[in-house]
């Protein structure tokens, strides 16, 4: 435990799984308050108890990210925010000719609509408290044509696009907006859309040649978040092994 971020209080969204799940307990213990959220309780009842059990301070509320209401409602519930990392995210798989409407759909609403309406309803409480720091999840793929990714990486482009605007809008009141660009990372959503050999094809494209762990991008989400960060805002760090160096 330190106490870097003591007296901040951070929302993770999509924390109760994979990179936010791991950038919730090490901001937790930096000395955050941090508020755990996703639409599953029991994934983030168990994060909050890590989290208390190692001297942290944690509450899990439910959003539906996807569903306006439930985002005004955590917004709501979730009260001042120092520091909001827009990490949820689906991955929607599908090459340009195969690609559903309905999932096209749900990634744009998740990954672009659900970050720009919950910052909306968060940066009102960052001016009160006299600034603040955003940090929005990407993904190398934005960067780099991976064929059967064009929805789930334009979802990502535009986040990175939000991250330049609001550095832009937001920066005279003391807020912070960054990127993280992480590349192929073992979680959940990887493993279960890639499996073990496609995870693995696709690490062996990066110049490091592995799968990041997540606490590994975490550690890039809690600098952004700290004031050790104090001079970037609206930067994409790519935490991808160099993959988009090539
Ligand atoms: N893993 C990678 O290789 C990789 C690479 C580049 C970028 N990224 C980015 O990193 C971020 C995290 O990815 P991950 O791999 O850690 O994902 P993950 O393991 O699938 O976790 C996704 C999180 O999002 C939450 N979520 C999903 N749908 C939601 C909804 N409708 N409302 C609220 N929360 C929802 C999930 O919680 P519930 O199920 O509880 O709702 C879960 O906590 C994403 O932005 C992703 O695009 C990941």
């Amino acid at each position: 435990m330190s106490n870097e971020l003591s007296n901040k209080t951070a929302l993770v969204t999509g924390s109760t799984a994979g990179i936010g799940a791991a950038a919730a307990t090490l901001l937790a213990s930096r000395g955050a308050a941090v508020v755990v959220t996703g639409r599953d309780p029991e994934r983030g009842a168990s994060v909050v108890k890590e989290i208390v059990a190692s001297g942290g301070s944690a509450r899990f509320v439910a959003a539906d990210l996807g569903d306006l209401d439930s985002i005004a409602a955590l917004a709501r519930e979730v009260g001042g925010v120092d520091i909001l990392v827009n990490n949820a995210a689906i991955f929607p798989g599908g090459a340009l000719l195969d690609q559903d409407v309905e999932s096209f759909e749900a990634a744009f609403d998740l990954n672009v609509r659900a970050p720009y309406f919950l910052t909306a309803a968060i940066v009102p409480g960052m001016v009160e408290r006299g600034g603040g720091s955003i940090v929005n999840i990407s993904t190398m793929a934005a960067r780099v044509g991976m064929a059967g990714l064009s929805a789930y990486s334009a979802t990502k482009a535009a986040i990175e696009s939000f991250t330049r605007t609001w550095a832009v809008e937001l920066g005279g009141s003391g807020i912070r907006v960054n990127t993280v660009a992480p590349g192929p990372t073992r979680t959940d959503m990887v493993m279960a859309a890639m499996g073990e050999e496609g995870a693995a094809m696709v690490a062996g494209t990066t110049i490091l040649g592995r799968l990041a762990l997540p606490e590994e991008i975490a550690e890039v989400i809690a600098f952004l978040a700290s004031d050790a960060s104090s001079y970037l805002t609206g930067a994409t760090i790519a935490a991808d092994a160099g993959r988009t160096a090539i």
